[in-house]
């Protein structure tokens, strides 16, 4: 047996203890426990310092476990399994009552995902096989933070935690999460799976939170306009904005953009401007993002500056987490 895979075993017999494990999936490493016990999810949120009725993500190792879980899937939602798992994209589903309340935050329904990550799917598996059906998940940083995409900063926050290594993180950002428990699917957080992709993969249109204020579906418990922020301010700037509030600046900043920032002769700009280069491609700046905000924190700064992302569908999912790393 490899290392990995001894590595896997003792991860899927200590989530059938009732322990946590650091499981890395292909958008961030999640903080991982039996979904059906009680006493091992509330670990969680104590670890996390995260709210009780902040619901949680179930894990499956394959959509054939969704019926241990979820008491009605709507026939738009069963298309988005067929078409979309195992991958980033978590469904919100009604919950049979008296199944996993603790992972659903004692919400009606529960969040259902099936991750691609080979590592996952191997610990997943190798947990079924010890009657662990379903793995409750968050993201594996203190609440409010930023995700981790690395194993290492998994152990930055959870120095004791039993951590499987999968890489670094293909995705970079959480699942997309559809609300699939009423009469239309409604995209609750944006992430990599566009909603024009999952309206072609459903057969029906998916509504965004805006279209579906107006029909009154209430928002995504634990979506707060503050997240994934790390220590220094974070400011979010077109470049025009970041040129002229330059030289007024209060100096170091951190700055991550896509355009150079300054016409002037490299020479001119000023000692304390720390520059790193933005993916000019969405995907590209996904999987870079939570990690760059580590690294530019690290840093010591007051403020980090990043230049607004792109209008455009490609980039919802990384608009949507700059804008709450900033708010
Ligand atoms: O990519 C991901 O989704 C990662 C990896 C580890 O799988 N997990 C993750 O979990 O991002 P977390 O706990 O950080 O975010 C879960 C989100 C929260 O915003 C929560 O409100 C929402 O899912 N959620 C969970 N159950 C829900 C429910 N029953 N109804 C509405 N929203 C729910
Ligand atoms: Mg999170």
């Amino acid at each position: 047996m490899n290392a990995l895979s001894d590595e896997v075993l003792q991860a899927a017999q200590a989530l059938a203890r009732g322990e946590l494990i650091g499981l890395p999936t292909e958008t961030v490493y999640g903080l991982a426990a039996d979904a059906l016990n009680p006493t091992a999810v509330n670990a969680i949120f104590q670890a996390k310092g995260r709210p009780a009725n902040h619901p949680l993500i179930v894990h499956l190792a394959d959509a054939s476990l969704v019926p241990v879980f979820a008491s009605e899937v709507p026939a738009f939602a069963q298309r988005l399994m067929t078409a979309c798992w195992p991958g980033p994209l978590t469904l919100i589903v009604k919950r049979h009552p008296g199944v996993a309340d603790a992972a659903a935050g004692g919400h009606a329904t529960i969040a259902l995902r099936c991750p691609s990550h080979p590592v996952a799917q191997a610990v997943l598996r190798a947990a079924l096989s010890l009657g662990v059906q379903g793995v409750a998940a968050p993201s594996a940083n203190v609440f409010g933070s930023v995700s981790p995409t690395t194993a290492a900063h998994v152990r930055e926050s959870f120095p004791d935690l039993l951590v499987l290594d999968g890489g670094a993180c293909d995705v970079g950002i959480e699942s997309t999460i559809v609300d699939c428990s009423r009469d239309v699917p409604v995209l609750l957080r944006p992430g990599m799976l566009s909603v024009s992709q999952l309206s072609a993969a459903s057969g029906v249109n998916v509504l965004n939170a805006f279209e579906a204020s107006a029909i009154k579906t209430p928002a995504a418990p634990g979506t707060l306009a503050s997240h994934y922020a790390p220590r220094a301010r974070v400011r979010l700037m077109t470049i025009e904005q970041i040129r002229s509030h330059l030289h007024t600046a209060k100096l170091p900043i951190a700055l991550w953009s896509r355009t150079s920032v300054y016409s002037l002769e490299p020479q001119a700009l000023p000692d304390g401007l720390l520059q790193f280069q933005m993916p000019s491609d969405a995907a590209q700046c996904a999987h870079d993002l939570f990690a760059q905000l580590r690294t530019m924190d690290a840093l010591g700064v007051q403020e980090i500056w990043v230049e607004t992302p792109p209008l455009g569908e490609a980039w919802e999912g990384v608009r949507d987490r700059l804008q709450r790393a900033a708010a």
